[in-house]
């Protein structure tokens, strides 16, 4: 997601900080007496400027979520979004994730989003991309035994190539459409539609057919 330089950032993150986790690691095993219920945890990865992850904070406010962006400059407006809402159910941290399981325990969390991934376009960074099979199955070990994961996005060749991951994981799928804004809509696909993201809109908006999957 690009991004222009932005004047004092560290200084206006600091000032959007309540929601802002420091120290991630440490919150492994502990991430409900974070949030000081025992609320199930949904977790995106990327999560951009935040429009999805506040969206469903607001909206589903017995869940609790977690939001992390690996770009400071993007997720200064996730923060600010947080903090105009008052989102208590909400913390947000900045890092480039790779092996989820530093950061929470086995079964801590009940779902993972994936929206609209770094496509890494050359055949040689296929282990970059966040839907690559080891990186499935890394999600699965801190997922619940009910525990989902749902991915959408703009790029066809993503997905194709995301479905083949699923399987070569031994994953099964739930439910997926590729044109989750214009066709039928299942369980799943009914409720991913209502909260878009930044890169969501903007594709949607210019004609583009969206994919969607649920593992
Ligand atoms: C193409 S943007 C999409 C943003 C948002 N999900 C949306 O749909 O509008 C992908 C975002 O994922 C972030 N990202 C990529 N790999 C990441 C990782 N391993 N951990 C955290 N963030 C990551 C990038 O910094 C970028 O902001």
């Amino acid at each position: 997601m690009r991004q222009r330089n932005i004047k004092n950032l560290e200084e206006r993150i600091s000032e959007n900080s309540r929601l802002l986790i420091d120290d991630p690691r440490g919150c492994r095993g502990h991430w409900n007496e974070i949030f000081g219920n025992s609320n199930p945890i949904y977790l995106e990865i990327g999560c951009g400027k935040g429009k999805f992850i506040t969206g469903l904070a607001a909206a589903f406010t017995g869940r609790n979520y977690i939001a992390i962006e690996g770009q400071s400059s993007v997720v200064l407006r996730a923060l600010e979004k947080a903090e105009e809402q008052q989102l208590g159910n909400l913390r947000i941290f900045i890092d480039y994730v790779n092996d989820l399981s530093d950061y929470f325990s086995h079964g801590e969390l009940s779902g993972i989003y994936l929206n609209f991934c770094d496509p890494w376009p050359k055949a040689r960074h296929a282990k970059r991309r966040l839907t690559y099979h080891t990186r499935l199955k890394n999600y699965m070990q801190v997922l619940g035994e009910d525990g989902f994961i749902e991915f959408k996005t703009d790029n066809d060749g993503l997905f194709e190539f995301t479905l083949e991951e699923i399987r070569t994981a031994g994953l099964e799928i739930a439910e997926m459409t590729r044109d989750l804004h214009g066709g039928p809509v299942g369980e799943y696909s009914a409720i991913s539609r209502k909260f878009m993201t930044e890169y969501e809109e903007k594709f949607s908006s210019q004609g583009k057919n969206i994919n969607f999957v649920r593992i």
